[in-house]
C-alpha cells in the first residue's frame, strides 16, 4: 500500500499526516476545497519534506472531479479527513453538516468502490462517546451524538460498518481522536482556526501571544479534582503518527477495526494553563466563567487497544504539546496569512 489519497490534507491533522506519510516513503496525492485550510499548509509541508504532493481543489459533493481524480490515479488506499468540525456551527446549520459530511463520505465510498479502491482509514472523533459517565473509554463504549457534528461522525461511523459487513474487500480503520493540540516541531504548520477560537489550546495561544485578552475557563464546579473539565490532549504529530501504524495494519486485512488515538491520561482546564505557563515562561490571564453548555466533565481515553494491535503509543507529553503549539503560533501570529 503506497498510494494514498489523503482528503482534507491541508487541514490542521492532515498536513502534519501529508509529512508522516513522505518520511515513511508513501506517494502522496491530496484533495481539499479549502473551505478550512490554505493552500500554503501544503506548501510548508513540501518544503520541510523536499518533496512535491500533487494538490486537487475538489469539493466531496463534487462527485464526477472525485471519479476523475480516481481515473487519474491508482490509490491503493484513503486517509479521509475532509469534514466540517465546528459543533456550534453544526447546532446552528445542520443540513450543512449532514450534507458536506456524510453525502461527501458517501460520494468518496462509492467512487473508491466504482475504483476496487477497498482501504480506507477515517477521522472519527472522542465525540462519538456523546457524554461519557465515566472515563477511560474503550472502544466498546455506549456510544451517542450529542450534537449535529457528532452525529455526522457516528452516522458514517455505522454507514462504514454496514459497508464492510455487506463486502469484506473492504478494510477499514475508525480512528477516534481524542483532543488533538500542538504542531510540528518546526513551527511551519500547525492549526490556524478562523475567527475567534472554540477550542482551548488555540485560545490558549491567542491569548498569550495577545490577539484575546483573556481566557474564560468554562466552568469550575465540575466533580473534579480542581472543579474543571478534563481531557485527553495529544500531540498532532502523535495523531499523524497514528495513521501511518493505521494504514500497516490495512495491510493486514482485518475488516473493520476501531481505535482511540489518545494517550489515555486526563488534564484539566487549570492543568493546561499551568503547562502552557512552564512551557513557555508566559502569563496566561484567565476568569471563571458558567459552563460551555454540552461540556462532559471528564472525557479521557483507554489506549490499550491501539498499543497492543497499532503497536502505536502517543509520547509527547503537555509541555511538549505547549511549547510547540507556541512556537507555531509565534512564528506565525497571524497563522497561514
Ligand atoms: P480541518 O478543518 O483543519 O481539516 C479538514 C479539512 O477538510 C479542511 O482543510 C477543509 O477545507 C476540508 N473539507 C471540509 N469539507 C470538505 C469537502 N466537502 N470537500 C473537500 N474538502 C473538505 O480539521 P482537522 O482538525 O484537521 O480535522 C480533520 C478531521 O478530523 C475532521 O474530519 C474532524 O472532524 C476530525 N477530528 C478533528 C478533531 C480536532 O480536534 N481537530 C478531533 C476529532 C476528530
Ligand atoms: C471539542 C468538541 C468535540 C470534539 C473535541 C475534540 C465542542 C463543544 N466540542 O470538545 O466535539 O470532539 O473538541 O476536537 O466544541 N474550555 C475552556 N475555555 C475555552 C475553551 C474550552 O474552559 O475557551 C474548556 C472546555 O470546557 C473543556 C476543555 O477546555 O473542558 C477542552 O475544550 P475543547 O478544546 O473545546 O475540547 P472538547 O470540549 O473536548
Amino acid at each position: 500500500m503506497k498510494s494514498i489519497l489523503v482528503t482534507g490534507g491541508t487541514g490542521f491533522i492532515g498536513s502534519h499526516t501529508v509529512l508522516e506519510l513522505l518520511a515513511n516513503n508513501y506517494q502522496v496525492v491530496v484533495m481539499d476545497n479549502l473551505r478550512n485550510s490554505k493552500i500554503e499548509s501544503l506548501k510548508r509541508v513540501e518544503k520541510l519534506s523536499n518533496m512535491h504532493v500533487d494538490f486537487h481543489k475538489i469539493d466531496l459533493l463534487d462527485k464526477p472531479a472525485l471519479s476523475g481524480l480516481f481515473n487519474k490515479y491508482k490509490f491503493d488506499g484513503v486517509i479521509h479527513f475532509a469534514g466540517l468540525k465546528a459543533v456550534g456551527e453544526s447546532v446552528e446549520k445542520p443540513l450543512l453538516y449532514y450534507t458536506n459530511n456524510i453525502t461527501g463520505t458517501l460520494n468518496l465510498c462509492e467512487v473508491m468502490q466504482e475504483n476496487q479502491v477497498k482501504n480506507l482509514v477515517f477521522s472519527s472523533s472522542a465525540t462519538v462517546y456523546g457524554n461519557p459517565d465515566q472515563s477511560p473509554l474503550t472502544e466498546n463504549e455506549s456510544l451517542s451524538a450529542v450534537n449535529p457534528y457528532g452525529q455526522t461522525k457516528l452516522t458514517i461511523e455505522f454507514i462504514l460498518k454496514d459497508l464492510q459487513h455487506a463486502d469484506s474487500d473492504w478494510n477499514i480503520s475508525l480512528l477516534r481522536y481524542f483532543n488533538p493540540v500542538g504542531a510540528h516541531k518546526s513551527g511551519d504548520i500547525g492549526e490556524d482556526p478562523h475567527g475567534i477560537p472554540n477550542n482551548l489550546m488555540p485560545f490558549i495561544t491567542q491569548v498569550a501571544v495577545g490577539k484575546l485578552k483573556e481566557l474564560s475557563v468554562f466552568g469550575n464546579d465540575y466533580p473534579t479534582p480542581d472543579g474543571t473539565g478534563i481531557r485527553d490532549y495529544i500531540h498532532v504529530v502523535d495523531v499523524a503518527i497514528g495513521h501511518i501504524k493505521a494504514l500497516e495494519k490495512l495491510r493486514e486485512k482485518p475488516g473493520l477495526v476501531t481505535y482511540n488515538l489518545g494517550t489515555g491520561k486526563g488534564s484539566s482546564v487549570l492543568d493546561m494553563i499551568q503547562a502552557f505557563e512552564n512551557a513557555n515562561s508566559v502569563k496566561i490571564p484567565y476568569k471563571f466563567a458558567p459552563r460551555r453548555p454540552g461540556d462532559a466533565a471528564i472525557c479521557y481515553a483507554d489506549v490499550s487497544k491501539a498499543e497492543r494491535e497499532l503497536n502505536w503509543k502517543a509520547k509527547y507529553s503537555l509541555q511538549e504539546m505547549c511549547r510547540d503549539a507556541w512556537n507555531w503560533q509565534t512564528k506565525n501570529p497571524t497563522g497561514f496569512d
